[in-house]
């Protein structure tokens, strides 16, 4: 009996922790809800492969995450302007902005490298 409830605060310590843990990080990034949305709103321009439908718009694959969702809290908040990008990254949430991150920088094989001026 003394055992078991040794054994059950332990279970609940661990809960508690769990939960702390999980509170405290939010959400995981999760790059196939971000795929999905890529597909209905950014891959117009950023191309699914996120390498731009053509140079007017920035090549997004194998970007940092942390780069792209700082970037598009950004436009978001008005801090940084962009008439196009306002628009669009208003409609995002912050999973959103997490999730469509994660999908660009898995995208390793179209990574831009070459930063020649053309
Ligand atoms: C209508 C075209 C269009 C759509 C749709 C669009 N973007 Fe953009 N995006 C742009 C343009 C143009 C820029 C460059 C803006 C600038 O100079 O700041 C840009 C810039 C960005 C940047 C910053 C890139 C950098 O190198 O700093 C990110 C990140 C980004 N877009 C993500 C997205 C995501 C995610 C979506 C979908 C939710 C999206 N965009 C939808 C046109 C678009």
């Amino acid at each position: 009996m003394r055992r078991l409830l040794l054994k059950n605060s332990f279970l609940k310590k661990s809960l508690f922790l769990a939960l702390l843990f999980f509170s405290a990080v939010g959400f995981a990034a999760d790059a196939s809800l971000g795929k999905a949305k890529v597909e209905q709103v950014c891959a117009t321009c950023h191309g699914l492969d996120g390498m731009g439908i053509d140079d007017t718009y920035p090549k997004l694959a194998g970007q940092y995450a942390d780069y792209m969702e700082q970037s598009l809290r950004q436009y978001r908040s008005g801090a940084r302007k962009n008439g196009i990008m306002a628009g669009f990254a208003a409609t995002l949430t912050d999973e959103d902005i997490a999730n469509v991150s994660a999908y660009y920088s898995t995208l390793k094989e179209n990574r831009l490298t070459d930063l020649t001026i053309k």
